[in-house]
């Protein structure tokens, strides 16, 4: 596993993270962060508590996203598995990813919020991989640009292992 994010560079970069989206949406309206589980975890434990120190008071909340279809190329078609626990009509809502990668997920994800009555939705990420997109997406707070690389740690998963690494490596096999 090659290093890409340290410890160091992460913890450096929430604060500047937090103050930007703090900056974009002024008042928000009961603020909710929603994460598509599992990925998201420690990204949103630590942007959360990021997001607090700089003022910026919220909820969190969670679903479940899955693609059709078995083997690791995913199919592309994405069904809800498990849904917010709380509803998110006339609320504003981030939501928090670990990877914007396809930009599938986050697009299925931000289209359901919007299904739901959310009254605004925007979207951060730790890791962006632009070049990797299906659709066109744009997320509205990366905390890093990557190149196409499989990356594992700080959340991201490989077959469920490594999510706890406290950075984030380039995985190689
Ligand atoms: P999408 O292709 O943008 O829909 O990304 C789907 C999901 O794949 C993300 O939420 C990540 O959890 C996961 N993912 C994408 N790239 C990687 C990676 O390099 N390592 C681990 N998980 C990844
Ligand atoms: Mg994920």
């Amino acid at each position: 596993m090659t290093p890409l994010l340290t410890e160091q560079q992460i913890a450096d970069r929430l604060p500047p993270l937090a103050a930007e989206i703090a900056a974009a949406w002024p008042r928000p309206e009961r603020l909710v962060l929603v994460g598509p589980l599992k990925g998201c975890v420690i990204f949103m434990a630590d942007l959360s508590r990021a997001l607090w120190r700089v003022g910026v008071s919220h909820d969190m909340d969670f679903v479940r996203v899955a693609s059709y279809g078995a083997g690791t190329e995913s199919s592309g078609v994405l069904r809800l598995e498990s849904d917010l626990y709380h509803p998110v009509e006339g609320r504003d809502v981030l939501l928090v990813d670990d990877i914007c990668d396809s930009g599938r997920t986050m697009d299925f994800v931000s289209r359901h919020l919007a299904c739901k009555g959310a009254r605004a939705v925007r979207t951060a990420v730790l890791m962006d991989k632009p070049s990797r997109r299906a659709l066109p997406f744009a997320v509205d707070h990366v905390a890093f640009t990557i190149p196409n690389a499989f990356v594992v740690g700080y959340g991201c998963d490989l077959a469920e292992g490594y999510r706890g690494v406290p950075y984030v490596g380039i995985y190689e096999g």
